[in-house]
């Protein structure tokens, strides 16, 4: 069994990326094998660009995604929607999401932009088959503490417990059928 997370910022002070490193501890201290992806480490080409499929961190992580059983992703809020680099990384890989089940940790400026998930959603149901996981993250730059680089709010901590708790639950059943 194993989970991946994906981190889609490429913001050296990201917020959600402080989300994916809580959610790594908790499914690592309950010895699942979890692999954390800081997409802002990888160089990668656009999709669409000639030999983009073919490029060794493309290569790397397709495989990653590939052998995994749950996937979470944790990333920016832009424009109402998901940020360029997660969905270049979707374009690039997206065979390999394939019938997997993914959650989401988003993080926003403000409450308004609370359903902007839902199209990269959508997606990745209708193009990929992948059983989006019912627990969700939301959290608003109030959550953390900048300066010590911390979540500051209990709801939220208990929030991605609960969405760790349900893609463990989902990847370890899913995986066995
Ligand atoms: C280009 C851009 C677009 C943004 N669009 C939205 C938006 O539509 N809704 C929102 O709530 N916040 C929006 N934000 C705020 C970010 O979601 C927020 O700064 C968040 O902390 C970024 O995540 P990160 O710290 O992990 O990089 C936007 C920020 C930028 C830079």
């Amino acid at each position: 069994m194993k989970i991946i997370i994906l981190s889609s910022s490429l913001n050296k002070k990201s917020r959600s990326l402080l989300l994916s490193e809580y959610a790594q501890k908790i499914i690592l201290d309950q010895n699942i094998d979890c692999t954390l992806i800081d997409l802002k480490k990888y160089e990668l080409p656009f999709c669409g660009e000639e030999n983009a499929n073919d490029h060794k961190n493309c290569i790397h992580i397709k495989n990653e995604i590939e052998s995994s059983d749950a996937i979470l992703i944790s990333g920016p809020i832009y424009n109402y929607g998901v940020n360029a680099v997660l969905k270049n990384i979707l374009d690039l890989t997206s065979k390999a999401w394939e019938d997997k089940p993914v959650g989401f940790m988003c993080m926003a400026g403000g409450q308004a932009s609370y359903m902007s998930i839902m199209g990269f959603a959508n997606s990745l149901m209708l193009n990929c088959r992948c059983l989006i996981i019912p627990r969700f993250v939301y959290a608003l730059p109030g959550s953390f503490d900048d300066e010590t680089r911390n979540i500051t709010d209990n709801s939220i901590k208990q929030r991605i417990e609960q969405l760790c708790e349900k893609t463990i639950q989902l990847g370890k059943t899913l995986s066995k059928g």
